[in-house]
């Protein structure tokens, strides 16, 4: 029979930190490390460990506070959509590599299938359902609808939150700038030159303003 030290130190080794998971998305899947991945690699910082049993979390999603419990290995992306009935992100790669599930965290531009939702507790989540209030469109959708930037459901709302962070930090970008903004969201079926001119419409609809 193990001693209750021996159980602390085994829970210790199986649980999980942000840092040891992005750390393991990248080793794993052999993504470089580049734009939004690296960034949110670079602002990891330890975390406490906490688990490997389901734990009570607290998120600020959309201003408003809401309350989980996950496991320490679970998500945002999964917590969002499994627990939360988020769903407006979504599961596509699952592995920080296309996009899909862009949110924003403090304002800035993030995969939430590489942020662990423990990890995310204390800071402010944004996702496509809070952009605009209901049955109004945010001057990003809107130039999204009006330039038939996309033609599916899953890499859209990432491409417009990617889109929203990008012009929140650069509120008048040049075309080439756009292009390298939203190098981080894939389209399987090529529509980024409606996409970039959507994200300039809206640039020039906010009036260099963030929205
Ligand atoms: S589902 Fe997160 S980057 Fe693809
Ligand atoms: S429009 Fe969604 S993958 Fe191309």
């Amino acid at each position: 029979m193990s001693s209750s030290k021996d159980e602390t130190k085994n829970k210790r080794k199986n649980a999980f930190s942000r840092r040891g998971f992005l750390q393991g998305i990248g080793a794993g899947t052999g993504v470089l490390s580049t734009g939004i991945l690296a960034e949110q690699e670079a602002q990891a910082a330890p975390a406490a460990v906490s688990g490997p049993d389901a734990v009570s979390i607290t998120l600020d999603i959309n201003g408003k506070s809401v309350k989980a419990t996950v496991e320490p290995r679970t998500t945002l992306l999964d917590t969002l959509r499994n627990q939360l009935d988020i769903t407006g992100a979504k599961r596509v790669c699952d592995r920080g590599t296309c996009g899909a599930c862009t949110v924003i965290v403090d304002k800035k531009v993030m995969y939430a299938c590489t942020i662990l939702a423990v990890a995310a507790q204390g800071k402010k989540i944004e996702t496509i359902e809070g952009l605009a209030p209901e049955g109004k469109m945010h001057p990003v959708s809107q130039a999204f609808w009006d330039n038939d930037a996309q033609q599916c459901g899953y890499c859209t709302p990432g491409f417009v939150m990617a889109a929203k962070g990008f012009l929140d930090r650069n509120p008048n970008p040049t075309y080439e700038q756009v292009k390298k903004g939203l190098g981080g969201n894939l389209c399987r079926c090529g529509t980024y030159v409606g996409v970039r001119k959507a994200v300039l419409q809206a640039a020039k609809t906010m009036g260099g303003k963030n929205a």
